[in-house]
């Protein structure tokens, strides 16, 4: 086998071990312990640049330009080096590094016949030991998933598959809100209304019972302590109450799992916050002999000044636990149980100031060793509306997810049909379905998580712009062209033009950009990605003749379109989305 062909698959890393190594030798340490090596803007003729000469030259203080000089001559003389790229070359302090063809050409090849899976082999078993927990979506019972849920179960979902990709013992998380002083709330509304039986309601039912409680608070005094005196029965046990909560619990979940199973998304865990009841007590005494917590006003409180944090609450004075105390309770329970190297939260950016104070409490408390497990608080901004708002009750009216998610699924039904009429009613509501929910996923991945995004029906399903369907009707494209290419057999690769040899490494690049993906959590790395790839792809295919080329430059063409459309596939596949055989 050749040396290209057994490699651990990620040039970027490959050159960097080699630089470092390279460097060292020649400027006496490895001066280097942040990135590097980086992607050029597309303007540059070259594959990858470094900055180094700026950053040795500050170190060592030396002249910029001769440092940069130096580096160029003694990589230009390194046989490893030149085994993988062809051309180096320096401008304005920066170096250059374009690829060799052959070498591309030669994984290319491999790539399209066998697609990826062989190359990064190793380093899915080098990482098949790692264990990652991450916790995604975590809505509330007896209420409604809002716009935060579906961000958090979207983004959630793609940086679980990132990380499976790499090879990654990953353990999805649902934490699902069901345990406070809410449904005590809820318990006295609903026995108020239909007595201690079980009675056929829904979800929106209990999330108007709770509204309606807290008019009715507003005006009656004794509300709130009849509430609590609820909250206490269930949380004693009694049976009434429980068997009530297990039914809201019950309707919720069924609920949710409509709700997962269209966007197709699954769990491996899906426990509650009452889970933790149990544990609470232990936490809470813990803390308190060991002077983390104090009491204060019969509450529990563990005081955070010295970090600059408000007091974290974790038990109140009439004795209930609450939101943190449980957060505190699942981290141990999850720290110990599966030994992970991380425990990545997925919730919005309003919530920082608990996740601060909870990793910080679980510190002190010696529950976390940062040493044996990271936790961090993966952040994201609000979902608005097209008039750039958040959603939430306007004019009494509440705008529920699912009427989102159907008016999407309608409107893509709309293009597929417009597009595609002969298809029977059932190919195109499946084929919308794919689009649409495509689509809203995409919308949210293709940005930056931590800014606000927009629900934008008409952008999110263009076929022009940068959106999930443009990337599924590339692939489909792509497919055509196969079709009308008939039987054809695998031949050597070569490159014709600068836009070939672009595009060929794009492809080469694929596990790198997860790698990147994955370090930052960042799943619109990969989706930029992804739409950067299928856009040249379209201008390649516009300005080069792929069926009407000569044979053997067709044969090579249509290996390269095939590791494109492999590349888009997969790359969707790891954000969630599918890719369909025909739009
Ligand atoms: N259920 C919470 C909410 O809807 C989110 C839970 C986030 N996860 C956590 N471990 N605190 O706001």
């Amino acid at each position: 086998m050749s040396f290209f062909a057994t490699m651990l698959f990620m040039i970027k890393q490959i050159i960097i071990q080699h630089l470092k190594e390279i460097f060292k030798k020649e400027f006496g340490k490895d001066y280097f312990d942040k990135p590097f090596v980086f992607d050029p803007p597309k303007e540059i003729n070259a594959d990858y640049y470094t900055n180094a000469a700026f950053i040795l030259a500050k170190i060592l203080k030396k002249n910029i330009n001769e440092t940069a000089k130096q580096i160029t001559t003694v990589l230009n003389n390194n046989k490893k080096i030149k085994e993988i790229i062809g051309e180096i070359f320096e401008q304005n302090g920066f170096i250059n590094f374009k690829l060799k063809d052959d070498f591309i050409a030669q994984n290319l090849f491999t790539i399209s016949k066998n697609g990826f899976f062989d190359s990064i082999k190793k380093i899915r078993s080098a990482n098949s030991k790692r264990k990652i927990i991450i916790e995604y979506s975590s809505p509330n019972i007896a209420k409604k998933m809002h716009a935060g849920h579906l961000r958090s179960t979207i983004i959630g979902d793609a940086i679980k598959n990132i990380f499976l990709w790499l090879g990654y013992k990953v353990i999805s998380w649902n934490h699902i809100g069901d345990w406070g002083t809410q449904f005590g709330k809820l318990l006295y509304m609903y026995k108020n209304k239909y007595g201690s039986k079980i009675v056929q309601i829904s979800v929106e039912d209990l999330e108007k019972l709770y509204v309606e409680f807290n008019k009715m608070a507003r005006l009656d005094k004794t509300l709130q302590e009849k509430a609590r005196a609820q909250t206490k029965q269930l949380q004693a046990g009694n049976k009434t109450n429980v068997k009530l909560w297990r039914y809201f619990k019950k309707i919720s979940l069924k609920e949710f799992n409509k709700f997962y199973k269209l966007l197709d998304i699954t769990f491996d865990y899906i426990i509650g916050e009452s889970f933790y009841q149990k544990f609470s007590p232990k936490i809470v005494k813990k803390a308190l002999k060991q002077k983390i917590a104090i009491k204060n006003q019969g509450a529990v409180i563990i005081p955070l000044e010295k970090f600059n944090l408000p007091p974290l609450l974790i038990q109140k004075s009439d004795g209930a636990f609450l939101y943190s105390t449980f957060d505190l309770a699942s981290l141990d329970y999850r720290r110990m149980k599966f030994k992970p190297e991380k425990i990545v939260y997925v919730v919005a950016n309003e919530q920082t100031l608990h996740f601060e104070q909870l990793f910080i409490a679980a510190k002190i408390l010696g529950i976390l060793n940062e040493k044996e497990c990271q936790c961090l608080h993966i952040k994201f901004g609000l979902l608005l509306d097209e008039s750039g708002k958040k959603f939430s009750t306007r004019g009494g009216n509440i705008v529920y997810l699912e009427n989102l998610i159907n008016d999407v699924l309608k409107l893509a039904f709309d293009i597929v049909n417009q597009k595609n009429p002969s298809l029977s009613e059932k190919e195109k509501k499946e084929i919308a379905e794919i689009i649409g929910i495509g689509a809203i996923k995409y919308n949210d991945l293709s940005r930056d998580r931590q800014g606000d995004i927009i629900f934008n029906r008409k952008k999110m399903l263009s076929l022009e712009g940068n959106s999930a369907p443009y990337l599924q009707y590339t692939f489909v494209r792509i497919n055509s062209i196969f079709k009308k290419a008939g039987q054809y057999r695998f031949g050597q690769i070569s490159f014709t033009n600068d836009l070939e040899h672009y595009l060929a490494v794009s492809v080469l690049k694929f596990p790198e950009i997860i790698l990147e993906a994955a370090n930052l959590f960042k799943p619109n790395i990969l989706a930029d990605y992804l739409y950067n790839l299928a856009s040249t792809f379209h201008h390649y295919y516009e300005t080069s003749p792929i069926l009407l080329a000569p044979s053997q430059i067709k044969t090579s063409r249509l290996m390269l379109i095939k590791a494109i459309a492999q590349v888009i596939k997969e790359g969707l596949k790891i954000l969630g989305i599918k890719t369909p055989q025909k739009m």
